[in-house]
């Protein structure tokens, strides 16, 4: 028995060598017994070098090695060995040979949910990032493309869907077993191994089918568990969205006579983009308005097309090895990112990634964990799905397009798409050619590429500080413009990077002036602007529009420049943003002890011009520019980050501007009321307005905004039954409870909604909140093995800062504890959980002491790899 061993060694970018074998063909022949599945592997091998035999190395982690041959020959003993993570072959034939494994496995007892699985009675995978090696001997690594064969051999009754990639072949019983059955599957596309998937079991399936561009006829089938067929319909339509989307943006056909779908509960992740049979966390997949929120209804649509759009960026172009993974994913969030701008609302949905980044990968970046889009080293590549490779490496790409203009950067993308088809590419092939093909039009680029790579391979978050001077008399504005990167762990030196400025000059009369783009690439720059309408005052700026880079800025605006902003700047992001910095200041002077009153007494004046009937009359807009800033960004504001402050500023801002603004909410609510019941996408602003007014009406004790938001949560939107939860969650009032009991019976039976029931319970303050917690776990409804469940329960403490950031540290002892419970079964979880520790240097003198502790605690026991790399960079 092979079996994960000894802590993996660091792995390098720098010691990156082609596998000297390659591997065409895969037939893999998988047959599901009552307790063990045997796989029989026959590869089609041709080693690179014809002339001096190399050592075939092989992985493979909790496997049965039944036997092993070449060319159908028995392999002697001595001609391989079995290692700690696999199998070397020490003098493989130096012409194309058959190699044949045969070995077993045991699914049942599988808990990492990586590899061959059991969720709920079906048999599932999960590959990525390297879980092949779970199901049988092999390579996995993404630069060995293989075309699979598959035949998958089950019990009937038992498993009577059977499903893996490509195109199905057939499906017929064994002759000579009629209670088994045999599917015969087969992908014409060569794949990494990290893309196969193979599903077997009792499955309800819903079908439907799409049209392609170019006419051909594909058949979408998405798989259930009995009962939960009535949930399907928003998953499908999202994916005829994400299909037609990429045909007319991007040019790009599915490829496959078939996709699949599967929702699975027990996933580690989101959802994962197998060839042709996607898999899905069902939570991602079972939706209608009834049951889940609007924002998870946008959520979903966006990684069904997210999984779809990776068939091209991921799939027919793969990344060469894992520190590329950006390549795949940083790109493919892009797409599925302008996707939801493209069906809803472009600056809305700018404004929720930017406030994303703020506050995920901002705060990855300013810590211990913190590594560049491209990083050079790590030990659990699973520690690597990040939002800085995610997120932040969408941003870079959109970078590249506010720098190269729609057109242009369209043209680097079908370069891009075209040039390296089926091929294993790196970042730079990316950058390469998203650059010549911007510049087939014989233009000059406007930035220097090289400069621009350096986003890259320096980690931490840009600050640009911007300062301007301005001669009235003339219309003469001088800007300066200064960027640093502050040292990261392992990068003490930093070099100025290519950061696009997008920026406006507000005209003295108000209106909105032209929009600039400013390309800051040293670290010191200044630009004169002429011709400016003179006047005395200085014209307002409109800073980093649309999010123009994923950085921080200090322009030391004034109080009015940012009233004047807040209240009409034609750039959303602008305008929010400029709220934001308002809401800031008012929040952290609250969580010092002492409120900014004229401040506030500006903001409240602001706030009566939004919410009059001459104010702004979009309801999301308007929701959108009353949200506060998230506790992350606030915390990274505070010389000593204490979450349990901030949280008591937020409660008492909601109750000081909800009775402060009680009948201007009030007739906003009365406004929006008769667009509550419209259906997704439609009443989304409203519902999302009348959420925040119940939370500030029910903070400033409003009895009607409180009993509506009782009366929510038995109604027919999920959103309202959400918003009035989270409205009168902070409060320590009956109706609280009520709201609570009632959604906890009217859900109960449904697990993927049920979750959010631990998560409210978990995250709701009150005095014994963390015996409850931790009686959470012992709920009949609890379900361990889930990770979601784990996530709602454990997430939902850390999201009760008063619990989870007691200063006893029984909030931390408790999670260092929980954590090594959940690396036992499952690493994976684990150690990004373990990251909530990762923001501790910066909290006061007791609270560090009490997360040293916890840590200590983590770090003696017995961790994965996985959590072992978290806590000891956390630790460093
Ligand atoms: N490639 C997947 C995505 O971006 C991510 C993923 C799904 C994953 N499951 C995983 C990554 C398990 C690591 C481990 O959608
Ligand atoms: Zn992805």
């Amino acid at each position: 028995m092979v079996s994960a061993a000894a802590p993996q060694p660091t792995v390098r970018l720098s010691d990156y060598r082609p596998y000297p074998f390659r591997i065409p063909a895969i037939d893999l022949n998988v047959v599901v017994g009552d307790a063990l599945v045997t796989v029989t592997a026959a590869f089609q091998v041709e080693p690179m070098d014809a002339v001096a035999s190399t050592a075939m190395e092989l992985r493979g982690v909790d496997l049965e090695l039944v036997s092993i041959t070449i060319d159908d020959q028995p392999l002697p003993q001595e001609a391989y060995s079995l290692t700690g993570g696999g199998l070397v072959i020490r003098n493989p034939p130096t012409q194309p040979f058959k190699l044949t494994t045969v070995s077993r496995l045991n699914p049942k007892t599988n808990t990492s949910l990586e590899g061959l699985y059991v969720s709920g009675g079906m048999l599932t995978t999960q590959c990525e990032a390297e879980g092949f090696r779970r199901i049988t001997f092999h390579p996995d690594r993404p630069d060995v493309l293989s075309r699979f064969r598959v035949r998958i051999e089950a019990d009937r009754q038992r498993y009577p869907v059977l499903l893996s990639n490509g195109n199905a072949i057939s499906v017929e019983p064994l002759a000579d077993d009629p209670s088994r059955h045999v599917a015969v599957w087969e992908d014409p596309f060569p794949k990494p191994s990290y893309l196969f998937a193979l599903v077997a079991g009792d499955l309800r399936e819903i079908r439907d089918h799409y049209v392609t561009a170019s006419g051909r006829d594909i058949t979408l089938r998405l798989h259930v568990e009995a009962g939960d067929e009535p949930y399907t319909a928003h998953a499908m339509a999202s994916l005829k969205r994400s299909m037609s989307w990429d045909e007319s943006v991007y040019g790009l056909e599915y490829d496959l006579d078939e996709f699949n779908t599967v929702a699975v509960r027990h996933f580690n992740m989101g959802a994962m983009e197998n060839k042709g049979l996607n898999i899905f966390n069902s939570k991602l997949v079972l939706a209608d308005a009834e049951s889940a929120t609007d924002g998870e209804l946008e959520r979903i649509e966006s990684v069904v097309g997210h999984e779809y759009f990776h068939n091209w960026s991921g799939n027919r172009i793969t990344c060469r090895d894992w520190f590329q993974l950006s390549l795949k994913e940083g790109l493919t969030v892009f797409r599925d990112q302008c996707f939801t701008a493209d069906l809803h609302s472009e600056p809305l949905k700018r404004i929720e990634d930017a406030a994303m980044l703020r506050n995920t990968q901002f705060r990855e970046d300013a810590g211990p964990t913190a590594h560049p889009v491209k990083p050079d080293a790590y030990q659990a590549i699973d520690n690597f799905y990040t939002t800085t490779i995610y997120e932040k490496g969408a941003e870079l790409i959109r970078m590249l397009r506010t720098l190269l203009g729609p057109e242009r950067f369209m043209q680097g993308m079908r370069l891009y798409f075209k040039r390296h088809d089926g091929e294993a590419a790196t970042t730079e092939d990316f950058v390469t050619a998203i650059v010549e093909g911007a510049s087939s039009d014989g233009q000059s680029l406007g930035f220097d590429p090289d400069q621009f790579r350096r986003w890259y391979h320096q980690a931490g978050t840009p600050r640009v500080t911007v300062s301007s001077q301005w001669n009235g008399e003339d219309g003469r504005l001088t800007l300066t413009l200064e960027q640093i990167t502050a040292p990261t762990p392992g990068q003490p030196e930093k070099l100025p990077l290519v950061i696009p400025v997008l920026w406006a000059a507000i005209r003295p009369d108000g209106r909105p002036g032209k929009e600039h783009l400013l390309v800051l690439d040293q670290q010191r720059q200044t630009l004169v602007v002429e011709g400016l309408p003179p006047a005395v005052q200085p014209p307002v700026l409109s800073l980093f529009r649309n999010f123009s880079a994923p950085v921080t800025w200090d322009a030391a605006q004034s109080t009015d420049d940012l009233f004047a902003l807040f209240a009409g700047d034609d750039d959303a992001f602008a305008r929010w943003d400029a709220g934001q910095q308002l809401w800031k200041q008012l929040m952290l002077a609250r969580a010092a002890g002492t409120p900014a009153l004229a401040l506030e007494a500006r903001m409240l004046e602001a706030l009566r011009q939004l919410l009059s009937q001459q104010g702004e009359n979009d309801p999301a807009v308007l929701a959108t520019l009353l949200a506060f800033p998230g506790q992350a960004e606030l915390e990274a504001l505070q010389t000593e980050a204490d979450p349990p402050a901030l949280e008591r500023a937020a409660c008492e801002l909601r109750e000081h501007f909800g009775s402060q603004l009680a009948s201007l909410l009030q007739a906003r609510l009365d406004a929006v009321a008769s667009g509550l019941e419209q259906v997704w996408p439609a009443g989304q602003g409203e519902r999302q307005l009348t959420g925040v007014i119940w939370s500030w009406l029910a903070a400033a004790g409003d009895t009607t905004a409180r009993l509506s938001s009782v009366a929510a949560v038995n109604g027919a939107s999920m959103t309202l039954a959400r918003s009035g939860l989270r409205a009168l969650q902070p409060l320590d009032c009956p109706e609280r409870d009520q709201a609570l009991k009632a959604f906890h019976d009217r859900w109960q039976e449904r697990p993927v909604i049920f979750d959010t029931w631990f998560a409210l319970e978990a995250s709701t303050p009150r005095t014994d909140a963390l015996e409850r917690v931790a009686a959470l776990l012992e709920h009949p409804k609890y379900d361990p093995m889930a990770p979601n469940s784990v996530r709602a329960v454990l997430g939902g403490l850390v999201g009760n800062p008063r619990v989870f950031h007691a200063l006893d540290g029984s909030g931390y002892r408790f999670m260092a504890e929980q954590i090594i419970a959940v690396d036992q079964r499952n690493p994976i979880t684990a150690s990004r959980l373990a990251k909530v520790f990762s923001r501790w240097r910066t909290y006061g003198i007791e609270r560090q002491a009490a997360v040293k502790q916890a840590l200590s605690v983590l770090s003696d026991a017995d961790l994965s790899t996985n959590t072992r790399e978290v806590v000891s960079l956390m630790q460093a």
